[in-house]
């Protein structure tokens, strides 16, 4: 098992210093970090009636394209699900933090966890497992918390040692819901620790395989929010359709699962193709479309001879043989090539 290794040291919200920089987060040392929090009982309270969740996360899933990709009963259904999630006090301390002093961290870990639960109702069979595991208290950048502000809203491109800070999110997350919940291996714990880890290994911090349906669901959720949020070093957000063309793209290269890109795919459709027979785009906009070999509908010039209209030139491919045929928009009269020469012939 590769063993995670702090960068930064990681204090709770009273600046108690949990873990030091450089420290190895073996079992022991995870063992005894919880030991050291064992006993203490923390007031849980209903996430939605906490401050100005409800309203603000209400808000929020209204503005495009949140308000069209999820219908308003899927929003609906997600909301009533929160509303019996209790969070502990120290996780609900995350949103005021985060609602005074980085707006987009309130919001963006309000609209990621709402979208994975209604992702996870189409995806996932087992809701008791997942539901479970989502009451934890998945608030996948919790870490943030241990990220100094001004690196989380530089305007500027970040530095070699910025991002390393920024990464440590996902450890510095971990580490404190494993102390919060007194358990290093609750689901919250993990999704903050495995979040940015992708299915070819090509994410941090472990650089391991991603793993588990629902953390990727959540991972998901956050690059396509990430995307569409203007940021402060990229003021201007990917519009949705670029958006989706990048999901894909990470699809393709084996980053992640198509299943959670066939939902978004779906969702976006307005026609709502079942999930699993939604067709993923792979073509990127602009780039020329591959020649549809099943039909090709081209404008040409011919006269119907049963009513005169005009008429359609539809090419067809079989075995790589062209079949020109002609439908005529008047009368749908269909005809080929032979029967217009037999036409001709029997006017003579
Ligand atoms: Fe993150
Ligand atoms: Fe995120």
């Amino acid at each position: 098992m590769t063993t995670a290794k702090l960068v930064c040291p990681v204090y709770t919200f009273d600046y108690k210093l949990l873990l030091p920089g450089g420290q190895e987060l073996t079992r022991e040392v995870l063992d005894e970090l919880v030991a050291t929090n064992k006993g203490t009982s923390y007031q849980a309270h209903p996430v939605l009636e906490y401050g100005t969740i409800y309203q603000d996360l209400t808000r929020f899933l209204q503005n495009p394209p949140y308000n069209i990709s999820f219908e308003k009963s899927s929003r609906d259904d997600a909301l009533a699900l929160m509303n019996k999630i209790n969070f502990i006090q120290p996780i609900l301390k995350f949103f005021d933090y985060f609602k005074e002093k980085d707006f987009y961290t309130y919001r963006h870990s309000l609209v990621v966890f709402a979208m994975s639960i209604i992702m996870a109702q189409d995806l996932l069979e087992e809701s008791e497992d997942w539901i479970a595991d989502v009451m934890a208290g998945t608030i996948h950048d919790f870490g943030k918390v241990g990220v100094p502000l001004k690196i989380l809203k530089k305007p500027d491109p970040l530095t070699k040692v910025d991002k390393i800070i920024l990464e440590h999110h996902s450890l510095a997350g971990f580490v404190l819901l494993s102390y919060f919940h007194q358990d290093y291996q609750n689901f919250a714990a993990w999704v903050s620790k495995e979040h940015h880890e992708r299915r070819d290994g090509s994410g941090y911090p472990l650089g391991i395989p991603l793993r588990d349906n629902m953390v990727e669901i959540i991972a998901v959720c956050d690059i396509y929010d990430a995307l569409l949020s203007p940021r402060p070093h990229r003021p201007t957000p990917y519009d949705n359709r670029t958006a989706l063309e990048e999901i894909t793209e990470m699809a393709k290269k084996g980053k992640i699962g198509w299943d959670v890109v066939k939902a978004l795919v779906s969702y976006n459709r307005k026609d709502r193709p079942s999930i699993q027979e939604v067709n993923v785009s792979t073509e990127k906009r602009g780039a020329p479309l591959k020649e549809d070999l099943g039909r090709v509908v081209v404008e040409k010039q011919i006269e119907c001879p049963n009513c005169h209209g005009s008429c359609k030139e539809k090419k067809s491919y079989k075995e790589s043989t062209e079949y020109v045929k002609y439908e005529c928009r008047s009368c749908g009269n269909e005809f080929d090539e032979d029967d217009l020469l037999n036409m001709e012939m029997d006017l003579h």
